[in-house]
């Protein structure tokens, strides 16, 4: 059935629509909503859609006219340098056709983080995979000929590389669970100061071993907080590690816990090397290093900070890392006060 939409109808009509979205009349733009004129200029009808969607494809559909039925076209170029659309044309029976614009940047942008999360899981493990093989061969096809002494050294390093696999498979496990409870907001009434002693005690060697003294600035009478404890904990002792691994050694790593309105403000500060302002936004990134060879050394999978991320997101929180190149970092985590703990 063909029929004709009045003006005001169709005005109607494309502003009721939350999407961007244009009339095209022989190649020009007939009619506009607000939310195209947003994003396409305000001044867009009367103007040429090709200077409007310059996008070939797009162009090619709304130029060269006999649109038949819907047609969908993937595109990029306009509305945005990162933005991806879909276009969805759509005749409205009169030879003008209805052009609406579905924003698919962030499905796209969650696509391409599978993808690349896929293959730098896959890389992570094929590494120490392939010395494991290596090695066991090795001992098998040539066990006369190796002496004692060598042996063992394949076999420890047999050991170590098996511990490194599986310790990015529990922190990929660890953060596929966090991710999956996303939605659940933990309400328990949890003591900080309870689990930063926890956390101290626990990386204690470590910081002897570094020469590292972890010192404890905590506010007195601190309310608890609405937190999964396990989930802190974890967080508290990437921090402390990190802290600990990357800083000086010999230099003391700060651990402070402060109320700030309805917040309870913690942070593990380190001093050291720092972290450049352009690898700051990346550090939560799951696997993303500054110096990949040099954590790989200590031992580090590169999934810890992407925990502490989604930890503190699930706990509606906020996680921000300060950082100063030959001085050192801070790292911020604000945690929400447990409910009906503050006078
Ligand atoms: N306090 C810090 N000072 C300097 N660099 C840091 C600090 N904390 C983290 N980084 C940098 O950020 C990177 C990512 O940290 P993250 O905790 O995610 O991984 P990791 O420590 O390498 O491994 P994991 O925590 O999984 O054992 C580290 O490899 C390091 O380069
Ligand atoms: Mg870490």
């Amino acid at each position: 059935m063909i029929f004709t939409l009045n003006r005001d109808k169709s005005r109607r009509l494309i502003e009721g629509l939350t999407e961007a979205a244009i009339i095209v009349r022989g190649a020009t733009v007939a009619m506009s909503n607000a939310a195209a004129r947003n994003l396409l200029g305000v001044a867009i009808e009367g103007v040429d859609v090709r200077q409007v969607l310059p996008h070939p494809a797009v162009i090619e559909r709304l130029v060269r006219g006999g649109v038949a039925g819907p047609e969908e076209v993937e595109a990029a170029g306009f509305g945005g340098s990162r933005r991806q659309w879909l276009v969805r044309i759509a005749p409205l029976g009169d030879g003008a056709l209805m052009v609406r614009l579905i924003d698919r940047s962030e499905a796209r942008a969650a696509e391409q983080m599978r993808v690349d999360f896929v293959a730098n899981a896959s890389h992570e493990l094929r590494t120490p995979l392939s010395t494991l093989i290596g090695y066991a061969e090795t001992l098998r096809e040539r066990s006369g000929e190796i002496d004692g002494d060598t042996r063992d050294r394949f076999l420890s390093i047999v050991h170590e590389e098996a511990q490194r696999m599986q310790r990015v498979v529990e922190d990929l496990i660890s953060l596929s669970r966090i991710e999956a409870e996303k939605f659940t907001t933990p309400t328990d009434a949890v003591d900080l100061e309870q689990l930063i002693d926890i956390s101290v005690e626990s990386a204690r060697r470590m910081g002897e071993e570094r020469g590292s003294q972890l010192v404890r600035e905590i506010e007195a009478d601190l309310p608890p907080i609405a937190a999964d404890s396990v989930q802190i904990l974890q967080v508290i002792d990437n921090l402390i590690t990190n802290a600990l691994r990357y800083g000086e050694p010999g230099t003391p790593v700060t651990i402070s816990a402060t109320l700030e309105d309805a917040m309870v403000h913690m942070t593990v500060a380190d001093r050291g090397e720092g972290i450049a302002s352009e690898h700051l936004h990346r550090l939560t990134e799951r696997f993303y290093r500054v110096d990949t060879s040099r954590s790989r050394s200590l031992g580090g999978t590169g999934l810890g900070l992407s925990i502490v991320k989604h930890i503190v997101e699930r706990h509606r929180g906020r996680f921000t890392i300060e950082s100063q190149v030959g001085k050192g970092t801070t790292v911020h985590v604000l945690l929400p006060v447990a409910a009906g703990s503050l006078s």
